[in-house]
Order: C-alpha cells, then structure tokens, then sequence
C-alpha cells in the first residue's frame, strides 16, 4: 500500500485520474451535455464551468442548504443549472447576465430543464442591475463569475447581502496561472485583490478549492 507523500500537493493534474473520476461520478448528465452543444451552435464562448466545476458546485449549494442564491456571470445557464440542482424544489436564483444572446440561450436552458419558475435572469451590466435585488436580502449564496474586474465590487456586495453563514462562491480564482506572478493585467490584479480581501478582510473564513482554474469559497462570519 503506497502512503501519502509528508509534503501533499494542492489539487491534482493526472488526466488518468480525471478520467476515472468521469466514469464514476458522471459529472454531465443529458441535460448539462444538450445546453454545452447549443451553446457552441448559438455561438456561445466555450466558458462555462468544466463538468466537475458543475457537479462541485451543485455539491456545495446542496451542503450549504441554500434556498435562496444569487449568480453574476449567467452565460447560457450551465452553472445557473447546477447551482438551482443544489437549491431544490424550494429554491430561487437571481441571476445576471450583459450579453442579450447569452441571456436568451439561459432561458432557454432553464426552460428546458424544467427549472424556468425558479430563475429570474436580469439582462444587463451586474454592477448596476444587482441593486434591484437588494430588498430581498439576504441571500444564501452567491456564485461570482462575470468580468473579472467587477470581482472585488462583487465580493463586497456579496459580504453585505449574504446572511451570516451565507456562501460566497469566486471561479477562475487562480487567475490561469497570474495571481501566483508579480505583477498583472487589471483582470489579474483585480482576481488577487479578490482573493486577499476574501481570505484576510474579516468577513468571511475562507479557502481555495483546487480545481483547474481555482473555486474561493468564503463563508460570511460577520
Ligand atoms: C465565464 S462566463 C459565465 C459562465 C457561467 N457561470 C457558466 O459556468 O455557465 C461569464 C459571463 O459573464 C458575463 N458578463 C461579463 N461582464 C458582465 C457584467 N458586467 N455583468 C453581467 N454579466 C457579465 C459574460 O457575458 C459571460 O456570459
């Protein structure tokens, strides 16, 4: 029997392993598999979360046992998908989304997965639209996805509208590689400030989930 090396790696890159895991914990069902095939045929970016980034995040809302969660970044409504899996028949998702084809392509994608009465998406720049939700505080969760540079506006929107407990979700938080460089383009640099006001502002007990691209996941202290 191997043991475990003194000095443990963070996350892994063995494409065997992955694979496996695919076979065991079928990340992508029907569903999932039909919205990443319109999306590349409306001619969406292929930026969703990867199918693990999915299944982790339904995962995670489940565990958290959030009703009520908020998603900036909607795209064609993978993750919106997954997150409102986790949510149950008695959940909600506000979701906001600039891009007005992304925002039909989500419809359709919530209409199809049988998810439409649980799902408002608002069209339109985050920054501003975010506003028209705040009566409704506080959220569960929130899952930020969007420009990369909002993300520190987002983080501090989130820590003022999320109950104590609540979750706070930041993807791509590896920044590809840059946050670990010195210095970088704005998208970076605005990652890096995300991650350390997360990690050291007081608000939020937080951690850094390995997956490829990196998922911060902060829980609201105060
Ligand atoms: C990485 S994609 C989101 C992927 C989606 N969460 C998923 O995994 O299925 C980022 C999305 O954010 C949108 N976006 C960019 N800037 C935005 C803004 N200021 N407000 C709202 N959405 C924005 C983009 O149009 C794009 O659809």
């Amino acid at each position: 029997m191997p043991t475990s090396p003194e000095e443990k790696g963070f996350g892994q890159a063995d494409p065997a392993l992955t694979r496996w895991a695919e076979r065991v914990f079928a990340p992508e069902d029907a569903v999932l598999r039909e919205i990443r095939e319109r999306g590349v045929r409306e001619g969406l970016p292929a930026i969703a979360v990867g199918r693990f980034d999915g299944l982790l995040l339904e995962v995670l809302v489940r565990a958290s046992g959030a009703v009520t969660a908020v998603e900036i970044g909607t795209l064609g409504g993978t993750s919106g998908v997954c997150i409102l899996r986790g949510l149950g028949p008695r959940g909600f998702l506000h979701t906001f989304e600039f891009e007005p084809l992304h925002a039909r392509v989500a419809q359709e994608s919530f209409g199809k997965a049988g998810l439409a009465a649980q799902v408002r998406i608002y069209q339109g720049p985050a920054g501003e639209r975010l506003k028209e939700i705040e009566s409704k505080a506080p959220f569960d969760l929130c899952f930020i996805d969007a420009d990369k540079t909002g993300y520190p506006a987002y983080l501090d929107w989130a820590a003022e509208h999320l109950k104590v407990g609540g979750v706070v979700l930041g993807d791509n938080a590896f920044g590809w590689g840059g946050v670990a460089k010195e210095a970088g383009e704005p998208g970076i640099e605005a990652i890096k400030q995300f991650n350390q006001r997360l990690a050291s502002g007081g608000r939020f007990r937080a951690t850094m989930i390995p997956t490829a691209e990196g998922l911060a996941m902060g829980v609201k202290l105060r």
